[in-house]
């Protein structure tokens, strides 16, 4: 935690799609955190910090270029008191770039709050959320309850990337303010006992 701004979120781009609408949502998601008071936003992109594909084989060393990846990325994950995932929905679920960046990691994720911003067509990405809630249960992340979902969001956001519906500002509050408190009750859980599991 950062003494002057706060909780250190990191928000992860999801979709590495060419023409990919997920660093809109991002910027938004960014610009909602940073008008608060007590959290500063990180955003993590999946296209400019990849994240490497081939898994080393169990003992062995990772393949050359794999560490230097890792690099860009890792850290910044270790270093987030909170994260926020922006995902669209493929196919029912989230895209597998999303669920490789997540794979690489473990402690970076453990006993750390999750808030999810969604977008997709009728669903509005839920489906992934829901999936990614499982996934995430698995590394010991605690994943917030309430959700900002952009339903047939190709409607929803105007010229300059921000939404038309005003109702979508208070459903980001909702679920920062939820993010905040997670992030620093086990963040004052894990000062008096270090988390183990
Ligand atoms: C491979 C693929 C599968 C998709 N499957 C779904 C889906 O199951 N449900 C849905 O609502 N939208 C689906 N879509 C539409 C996406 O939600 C929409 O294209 C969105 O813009 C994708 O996010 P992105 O632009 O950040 O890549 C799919 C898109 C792609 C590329």
């Amino acid at each position: 935690m950062d003494s002057e701004k706060g909780l250190r979120v990191a928000v992860i781009v999801g979709s590495t799609r060419d023409g990919r609408f997920g660093p809109t949502v991002a910027a938004w998601v960014a610009e909602r955190i940073a008008q608060r008071g007590d959290m500063a936003a990180e955003v993590i992109d999946l296209v400019e910090t990849p994240a490497p594909t081939v898994f080393p084989a169990f003992g062995q060393l990772p393949a050359p270029g794999t560490t230097e990846l890792l690099a860009e990325i890792s850290p910044r994950l270790a270093a987030a008191d909170a994260m926020v995932i922006v995902t669209p929905e493929y196919n029912h679920s989230f895209p597998a770039p999303l669920k490789n960046v997540i794979d690489w990691h473990h402690t970076e994720w453990q006993a750390k709050p999750v808030g999810f911003v969604s977008y997709g067509g009728l669903s509005g990405g839920l489906r992934a959320v829901e999936q990614l809630r499982v996934v995430l249960a698995e590394l010991n992340a605690m994943t917030v309850r309430h959700t900002v979902s952009f339903h047939n969001y190709g409607d929803k956001f105007d010229a300059e990337g921000r939404p038309t519906d005003p109702a979508a500002e208070g459903a980001a509050k909702v679920m920062l303010d939820q993010l905040a408190w997670w992030a620093r009750a086990l963040a004052e859980a894990k000062a008096v006992r270090p988390y183990a599991a």
